[in-house]
């Protein structure tokens, strides 16, 4: 009897053996090179405590690279994916071959937690109806439009700077600019975050960061079996947050409609998108789309603004500052040109002086290539892919992992890489480089829809805050500054603490 037991188990412990060996050679077997991966675990060996996401991508990268192969194989956890290393190959899956790259497969659950239904997870059809919807709300008319905002804010974030001096930390401030900015400008709403640190707004963003749902085993599960978690009913965010935003988003479309107060900005988008559905949908009787739903599509876009929109963009201005800090030379020039372009606009901070701060660009860019706020992009395969000058087919599925970071801090590509130096901007070594080496935003029609937003907000911010003060260490500033290993996204793990004076 207890023999029978013992050789069943036995048989399945080889049949789950078999199992495992099957699935962890699965590039092996088609001749991609692949890092042996540990059963269970892949890849991943350490994540969020040794290493971090970039860290991982960084071993990888180099090691296919120097191989000489266009892609590898990794193993996050259970989930297998094409790791690409080539150039070429990485602009034909974003551009070229879009039509069978247009999903991320990443994680959402619209039936319990309806704002996950955003234009980051959305996949098909339905991501490409709301996408050329949300298109014409990132124009650069549009950002015109919304920019005396965006600087009446950054007035506020220079004078609540001033009275934090002689030294405070620069994450959270940021924050509570970008928090300010994208309030005013995706909810209509003055959050009042530069104000009161403890504005809804900022505490509720705060929450989304820094105090989430669920154990990083949970969450490694989200990220890794979005399939799996879907089915479990799983949700991302804690249950207040949800409720927070949806009021949010439904209480100002009520005011709205009811005042009739128009405000061309991203919501009178979606208020105008949600009318024209009603009107389809009254159209053909018998389709019922409840006004409910499209409320919380709504809310669903607007939350993505907010998530996607704050903290990328109070990131890369928290580094930028960091660097201006500890390279002094490069902030003095940066000011200059600042100063001179100011001059030259009466002293005011114009769309069309933003424009014309070459340096500034130039610092912001080498900020998002030292400091990339991802460290990958994702793409799922929508159709069998045939890599080009190979026999290699990537099955319909398979998830690609394009490793911007490491990519990034390629010295082959940027000499010296973990130097702050914004001249590698200059046209003459850009021009060296492949037209691919740099994409901070993504790349192909599902970058970043934010872009020139969140690159206007940031520099609006900068030159605010560099009109008005000299940033430089402190004791408590970090050289060289340690990197959460926790965030999927970049972060100082114990802030970024800077001296600040006046000019
Ligand atoms: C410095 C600031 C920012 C950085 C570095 C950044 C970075 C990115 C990256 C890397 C992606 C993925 C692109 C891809 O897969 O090819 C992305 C997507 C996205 N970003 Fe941003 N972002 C920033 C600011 C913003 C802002 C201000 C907004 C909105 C107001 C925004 C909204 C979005 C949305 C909605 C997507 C998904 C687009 C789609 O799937 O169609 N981002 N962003
Ligand atoms: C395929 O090979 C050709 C010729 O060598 C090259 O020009 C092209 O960039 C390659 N394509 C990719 C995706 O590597
Ligand atoms: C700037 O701050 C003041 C007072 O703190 C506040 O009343 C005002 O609404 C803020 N302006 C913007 C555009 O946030
Ligand atoms: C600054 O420019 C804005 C428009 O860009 C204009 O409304 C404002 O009057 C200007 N202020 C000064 C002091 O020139
Ligand atoms: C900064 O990067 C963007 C791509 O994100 C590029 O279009 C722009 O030309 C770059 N600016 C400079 C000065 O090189």
């Amino acid at each position: 009897m207890s023999y029978a037991v013992l050789s069943f188990a036995l048989v399945v412990v080889a049949l789950l053996l078999l199992y495992l060996h099957n699935h962890y050679s699965y590039w092996a077997r088609r001749g991609i090179p692949q890092e042996d991966p540990i059963y269970g675990l892949g890849n991943m060996k350490g994540i969020g405590r040794e290493f971090h996401f970039r860290d991982i991508n960084s071993r990888l990268y180099k090691r296919y690279k120097r191989d000489g192969a266009p892609i590898g194989g990794i193993y996050m956890f259970f989930l297998r994916g094409a790791f690409v290393v080539d150039l070429d190959l990485i602009k034909h899956i974003l551009i070229k071959d879009f039509s069978s790259f247009h999903d991320r497969g990443i994680f959402n659950n619209v039936r319990d937690e309806p704002l996950t239904g955003h234009l980051l997870t959305l996949e098909g059809e339905e991501w490409r109806c709301m996408r050329n919807k949300l298109t014409p709300v990132f124009t650069s008319g549009k950002m015109k439009f919304m920019y005396p905002t965006v600087v009446a804010v950054a007035e506020n974030l220079s004078r609540t700077c001033g009275q934090l001096a002689p030294e405070f930390e620069v994450k959270e401030l940021s924050a509570r600019y970008t928090t300010d900015v994208i309030g005013t400008c995706a909810f209509g709403i003055d959050c009042n975050s530069l104000s009161d640190p403890n504005a809804d707004f900022r505490r509720y963003g705060r929450s989304i960061f820094e105090k989430p749902r669920h154990s990083q085993l949970v969450q490694a599960l989200i990220l890794f079996n979005p399939k799996l978690a879907r089915k479990l009913r799983c949700k991302l965010f804690n249950d207040e947050v949800s409720e927070f935003f949806i009021d949010a988003v439904r209480n100002t479309v009520e005011y709205r409609i009811k005042n009739k107060v128009k405000r061309n900005d991203f919501m009178d988008m979606l208020i105008d998108m949600m009318a024209e559905d009603q009107e389809a949908a009254a159209k053909h009787e018998g389709i019922d789309v409840s006004q409910g739903l499209t409320l919380l599509q709504m809310a669903a876009q607007a939350f993505v603004f907010f998530i996607a929109g704050f903290h990328t963009s109070s990131t890369t201005m928290s580094f930028c500052l960091y660097e201006l800090a500890i390279n002094p030379k490069i902030q003095d020039q940066l000011r200059e040109e600042i100063v001179s372009v100011l001059n030259a606009h009466n002293n005011n901070v114009t769309y069309e002086a933003l424009k014309e701060m070459s340096y500034l660009d130039k610092v912001l860019n080498e900020t998002l290539r030292k400091y990339t706020v991802l460290p990958h992009l994702v793409r799922t395969a929508t159709s069998d892919y045939r890599v080009p000058n190979s026999s290699l087919v990537l099955e319909k599925g398979t998830t690609v992992v394009i490793p911007v970071d490491a990519i990034h801090h390629d010295p082959e590509i940027f000499p010296d890489p973990d130097r702050f130096d914004p001249s590698r901007f200059d046209t003459e070594h850009a021009e060296k480089r492949h037209g691919c080496a740099f994409f901070p935003f993504g790349d192909g029609p599902r970058n970043c829809i934010g872009l020139r937003f969140g690159k206007m907000q940031a520099k609006v911010g900068l030159i605010h805050l560099l009109r008005d003060y000299k940033f430089s260490r402190s004791a408590r500033t970090e050289v060289p500054i340690v990197l959460s290993k926790r965030n999927f996204v970049i972060e100082a793990q114990n802030g970024i603490y800077l001296r600040v004076e006046r000019v």
